[in-house]
């Protein structure tokens, strides 16, 4: 039986830093990785390049049942944080849009800096351990295919359920319920949306077309590209949207936020173009069309009534979607749900119930922006847990 200060549960972003913080405190820490590596969504993060974290955090970036929770980590451990420690380890980095900050070379050399500050600060690390239990006396017992672990802290860091292909599991919810701990119901987010047959009819030509708008669902609202896919709808606009997205609500585009269409169909109502023409000069041409034909017959714009092209103009700033799915956990970037906030010290990341237990990163009920705001948050909820674990 090997005993230590802290176990932590998952190397992925939260559980690496956690461990390094509790370690540069003096404290000996484990963590215990069932994966045969360590980082394996980092390291397909950011199309390989990892969106490491986003200069522009702030609370209001994320979903939670209780907006003001992830408010007190984020304060303590912020993007200009982790850019030192970026630099500090000499690794090279642009912002690409809104404020995402990326590695130049690739996300491996996140990675590196996990491992190398977990290595500098006397972590212990093991991959290829299977937890089979885990029991509270005194301490934690940790029970695993690698021998049997105690510790006076366990920090629970095993993520979401997205992409279980590369090691997500409900290892943390489950260990959240045999604490008592209540889960908001876990679901996929930042994740395609699909659409019905009938409305895939209709675009089902247009795969890979992209067109810039405002999606908006509730009080949510992104200006960015969505991406028509075979399935239905992704590109950034849509991830942000899936988000707030709930089964049986619609989502609204606005097709053309740079102008007025009423102006612009009134403006050329007595002209011969035809009405997905005249759109193909401020949409993609092919998309133009095929929206045009949603309004048969085909004709010139002189022959529409004033009444069409206000329904016309209408639909062009709010055009309703109801998607009837989205591709789930397989494709989405981020689960949002997870452990109840309200269970957990926003200080310091313990459950109130279960002294010594503490939960960081996605496994919590706090949900990012796609835009580097997750890492953010796994940054932030992993050095306020490495604190005090
Ligand atoms: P994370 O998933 O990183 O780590 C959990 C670890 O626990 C894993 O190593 C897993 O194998 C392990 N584990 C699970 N069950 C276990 C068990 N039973 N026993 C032991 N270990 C177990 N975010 C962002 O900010 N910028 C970006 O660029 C991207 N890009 C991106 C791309 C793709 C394709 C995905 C899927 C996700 C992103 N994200 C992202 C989201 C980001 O990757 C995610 O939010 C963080 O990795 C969450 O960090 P955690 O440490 O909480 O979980």
């Amino acid at each position: 039986m090997m005993k230590t200060d802290v176990i932590v549960i998952g190397a992925g972003a939260a559980g690496l830093f956690c461990a390094a913080a509790a370690g540069k405190r003096g404290r000996s820490a484990l963590v215990l990785e069932h994966a045969d590596k360590v980082g394996k969504k980092i390291l397909i993060s950011g199309g390989g390049r990892c969106n490491f974290t986003n200069v522009d955090t702030s609370p209001e970036n994320f979903l939670s049942a209780n907006p003001s929770f992830h408010k007190s980590a984020l304060a303590r451990y912020t993007p200009s944080d982790f850019i030192a420690l970026v630099a500090k380890h000499g690794v090279s980095y642009h912002e690409k849009k809104l404020g995402q900050l990326f590695c130049d070379d690739n996300a491996r050399q996140i990675v590196n800096l996990l491992l190398s500050e977990c290595a500098e600060a006397g972590v212990r690390v093991c991959v290829n351990c299977e937890v089979r239990s885990v029991r509270k006396a005194e301490l934690f017992t940790v029970e695993t295919s690698q021998g049997t672990f105690e510790s006076s802290s366990l920090v629970i860091a095993t993520g979401g359920l997205s992409i279980p292909k590369i090691g997500a599991t409900d290892f943390g919810y489950r260990i959240a319920r045999q604490f008592g701990l209540r889960i908001v119901q876990p679901k996929p987010a930042l994740v395609p949306l699909t659409l019905n047959a009938n409305d895939q009819r209709v675009f089902g030509e247009l795969s890979g077309v992209s067109v810039e708008a405002v999606v908006s669902c509730g009080p949510a609202q992104f200006r960015e590209n969505i991406l028509i896919t075979h399935k239905g709808l992704s590109g950034p606009a849509i991830l942000q949207i899936s988000s707030y997205w709930n089964e049986g609500e619609a989502v609204t585009l606005d097709l053309l936020p740079q102008l007025s269409a009423p102006d612009l169909l009134r403006e050329k109502h007595q002209e011969g173009i035809a009405l997905g023409t005249l759109l193909g000069y401020h949409l993609p041409q092919r998309f133009a069309r095929a929206w045009a034909d949603l309004y048969p017959p085909v004709k010139p714009m002189k022959q529409y009534s004033v009444k069409e092209l206000e329904t016309i103009a209408q639909s062009l700033h709010h055009w309703q979607l109801h998607p009837n799915g989205t591709e789930g956990f397989a494709k989405a970037e981020v689960t949002r749900g997870g452990v109840d906030t309200d269970e957990l010290s926003s200080k310091t990341m313990e459950a109130k119930k279960a002294p010594g237990l503490y939960l960081i990163g996605e496994v919590v009920d706090v949900t990012g922006w796609l835009g580097g705001y997750n890492f953010q948050w796994a940054w932030a909820s992993g050095f306020a847990a490495g604190q005090y674990a």
